[in-house]
């Protein structure tokens, strides 16, 4: 069994309840009806009922009957809602009206949703930026105990079988903290450490990625990543983690045993760290076009609950995915 189907099939078992803001969105409204046909997770469709209904009806989609309808507009926890996110954030300026406004942002609303215990997770992003899907979750529903910094993991699935564990490898951060310090990166590599045992079902062992190889080369962006990999270490000691290394000394066997000699991980990494997310995001783009890679993600890590970003060029399948992984991230919550 692939691990999608794994991951799809553990989900199946938990039967958690996933929020899909987008819900008049036809990708969104297909991927529902699949995954309620499938049993993934129970689906929290936001939108207008009666257009969610003729779309469900146009599309000949026979499950969406099944999910839970929330009109943003009007529903019987509005008000509820609106105390809730005046109360989380009255001491930045909010105003009881802003609150009742945003209560009928279906992005908004999701959140308020998960913070309020309505719904377990929330994949949005087929049609907003990545920018407008991260923001309420950061002001609802915020980090996890411990974490400060919120980034987003891929899996990444290449062709070529010798990298990684059998051609799977994580790469982070992605998607999310442009410049992180060396305390957050030290978190992002604890967190994606985590993401590749719970979702990608492998033993991490996670390269910090630099242009230099233990000392090769002297600067500061250098000394962030050498603090940051023993700050990890000292927050996980659990886990592999070793660098600075190059991202040659962190993949090939070869040049791992000459740049590193005695890293545990060198040579053989199957979690790459960037150093900022210019690194990660090109980096993981490069891999999936080049090299034909499957990308899957961006898991967002962190969050004190599991909220997922899509690209708004997806696929059905890339959304029905991504809501497989966020049951997961619920259930092991
Ligand atoms: N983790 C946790 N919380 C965060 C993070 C983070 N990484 N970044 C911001 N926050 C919090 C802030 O502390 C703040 O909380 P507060 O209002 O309670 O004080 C809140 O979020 C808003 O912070 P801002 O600094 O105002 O955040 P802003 O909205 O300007 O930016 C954002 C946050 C949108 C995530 C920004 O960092 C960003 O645009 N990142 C890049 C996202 C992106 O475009 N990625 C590439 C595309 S994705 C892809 O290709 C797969």
């Amino acid at each position: 069994m692939d691990l999608l189907q794994q991951i799809k099939q553990n989900a199946s078992q938990h039967n958690k309840r996933i929020v899909l803001p987008e819900g008049t969105e036809e990708r969104t409204l297909k991927a529902a009806d699949i995954i309620i046909e499938e049993g993934i997770a129970q689906i929290i469709l936001i939108g207008e009922i009666a257009t969610i209904k003729s779309e469900a009806e146009r599309l000949g989609l026979k499950n969406i009957d099944k999910a839970t309808l929330i009109d943003p507009k009007n529903h019987e926890k509005k008000q509820a809602y609106a105390e809730l996110l005046f109360e989380l954030r009255k001491s930045k300026g909010i105003s009881m009206e802003k609150a009742i406004a945003l209560t009928e942002d279906p992005l908004y609303l999701a959140t308020l949703m998960i913070k309020s215990g309505d719904a377990d997770g929330e994949v949005a992003g087929a049609l907003n930026a990545t920018g407008d899907v991260l923001r309420p979750a950061f002001q609802i529903v915020k980090t996890m105990p411990g974490i400060s910094v919120v980034s987003g993991a891929f899996i990444m699935i290449m062709n070529d079988k010798q990298f990684g564990d059998n051609g799977m490898m994580v790469f982070a951060d992605c998607a999310v903290h442009p410049n992180p310090t060396a305390e957050e990166l030290a978190e992002i590599a604890v967190a994606t450490a985590k993401t590749t045992k719970a979702i990608a079902q492998m033993d991490p062992r996670v390269a910090m990625l630099s242009f230099s190889t233990k000392g090769s080369a002297k600067h500061e962006m250098v000394d962030k990543v050498v603090k940051a990999t023993e700050l990890a270490k000292e927050m996980a000691p659990e886990f592999q983690i070793d660098g600075e290394m190059q991202a040659d000394a962190a993949i090939v066997e070869a040049v791992g045993a000459s740049k590193a000699p005695g890293s545990p991980v060198a040579g053989k990494a199957n979690v790459l760290v960037f150093p900022t997310l210019e690194v990660g995001n090109i980096s993981y783009k490069l891999v999936q076009r080049i090299a034909g890679a499957q990308a899957i993600g961006p898991v967002l890590q962190g969050m004190a609950a599991p909220i997922n970003d899509l690209s708004r060029g997806c696929s059905v399948s890339d959304i029905v995915n991504l809501v497989a992984i966020t049951a997961n991230q619920a259930a092991g919550m």
